[in-house]
């Protein structure tokens, strides 16, 4: 295959995946961009020789120039050109040539640059959602006006995209989302009370960065990806029912208009949905995930039960969001983000995250039906201070 890449966040655990597929494949990567772990880019740029690389802050470039030299011997002429913040986001997302963007970084930090690759009519593979989850509407609609494709990579998603192939005109009724329901499945509200982040960060079926695997544990997650599907998948959050399947291997299903229902299954393995990503429209054979048993111990049998909303309020709190529109679902993504944060640094209880939504959600806001990056990036930069001054 002879595609070219570049990976937004190729240091994390979506960019790592990316970077193996990358390498199995022998694709040619354009550029890497990472937050704050150098030592990691590194390795990357030693191994995949980008153009190109993004790094947070001057300071982070700084250090990455001298560890190209000092620990791995690479003279400066053949160093990457280095950009920090979103001009290395931007930059990393719009080189002219290459194929696909990969987008695996996590939180807000990705709408900047999607907006900015769609605009220079590249296909992403976009594993971010809180892109769409703040952006929706600017992301979509700029896809569809720059005939850039949006390629799902979460997994629930890719099930659904792939399940839809079958439908004539991509038209169904329902949705069926599912959720792990992480950690804390089976607890009641006063165990919640008393989780810590330790406990969050054991996830029971994937391996996934911090964030998100708070996020499974909250549930918000489901509430991000419900308000993900309704923007790529053009529908409403009464189509979509979220079911809670421990095992993580039924990754979604979609009832058809004619009653048939087409589930996409496999054992967890975030690659799969990776590599479909960006080999699609081919499906080349591949050899490193676990062969599908559907009567192993661990697959049989299938189970689903429906969430406890009541317990666990954050699907609840995204259908709101949803349902007003304009900056609301923009607001929950940055309290979410702002309270999970928090959470980690041990500022908050694992219940709090619910509460510092909720508030937000239900403080005034501009009523901006039509709005721009600016407008976003102002609410979501507010609604973090906000909090964060909160809690200092
Ligand atoms: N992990 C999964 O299995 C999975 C599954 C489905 C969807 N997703 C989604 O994929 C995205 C990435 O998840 P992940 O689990 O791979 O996260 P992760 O392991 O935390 O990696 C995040 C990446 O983004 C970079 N980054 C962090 N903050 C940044 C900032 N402010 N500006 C620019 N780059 C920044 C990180 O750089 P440093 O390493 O330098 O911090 C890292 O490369 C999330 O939106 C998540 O919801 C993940």
């Amino acid at each position: 295959m002879s595609k070219a890449v570049s990976i937004l966040g190729s240091t994390g655990s979506i960019g790592r995946q990316s970077l193996e597929i990358v390498r199995e494949l022998s694709l040619n990567v354009r550029a890497l961009t990472c937050n704050k772990n150098i030592s990691l880019l590194a390795e990357q740029i030693v191994e995949f020789a980008p153009e190109l690389v993004g790094v947070g802050d001057g300071e982070s470039a700084l250090k990455l120039r001298e560890l190209l030299v000092l620990e791995h011997d690479l003279e400066p002429k053949r160093h990457p050109q280095i950009l920090t913040g979103y001009d290395g986001l931007c930059a990393a997302a719009t080189m002219s040539g290459t194929n696909l963007i990969i987008v695996a970084v996590v939180g807000f930090s990705g709408l900047k640059p999607v907006l900015a690759a769609l605009e220079a009519g590249l296909d992403i593979a976009l594993a971010n959602k809180e892109t769409l989850v703040a952006g929706g509407e600017l992301v979509t609609s700029l896809g569809a006006k720059r005939g850039a494709r949006i390629l799902p990579v979460d997994s629930e998603h890719s099930a659904i995209w792939q399940c839809l192939e079958v439908a004539p005109d991509r038209e169904f009724k329902r949705i069926f989302l599912t959720a792990s329901g992480g950690p804390f499945r089976a607890f009641d509200k006063s165990q919640l009370a008393t989780v810590t982040p330790a406990m969050a960060l054991r996830h029971p079926t994937w391996r996934m960065g911090a964030k998100i695997t708070i996020d499974s544990a909250t549930l918000m997650n489901k509430g991000l990806e419900m308000i993900e599907a309704c923007h790529l998948f053009s529908c409403q959050p009464e189509q979509i029912e979220v079911v809670i399947h421990p095992q993580s291997i039924v990754h979604s299903m979609v009832e058809l208009k004619d009653g048939s229902v087409i589930a996409q299954l496999g054992f967890p393995d975030m690659r799969v949905p990776i590599r479909l990503a960006i080999t699609w429209p081919d499906r080349p054979e591949a050899n490193y995930y676990r062969p599908y048993d559907p009567c192993a111990s661990d697959a049989s049998p299938l189970v689903f039960e429906a969430p406890d909303e009541e317990v666990f309020p954050a699907l609840g709190l995204a259908k709101a969001a949803f349902a007003e529109g304009g900056l609301a679902p923009c607001v929950l993504n940055a309290a979410n983000e702002a309270a999970v944060s928090l959470f980690l640094r041990g500022k908050i209880r694992f219940i709090d995250i619910w509460r510092i939504v909720a508030n937000e959600l239900a403080a005034p806001r501009p009523n901006l039906s039509v709005f721009n990056f600016t407008d976003l990036e102002k609410a979501h930069n507010e609604t973090i201070a906000r909090i964060m001054q909160r809690h200092s």
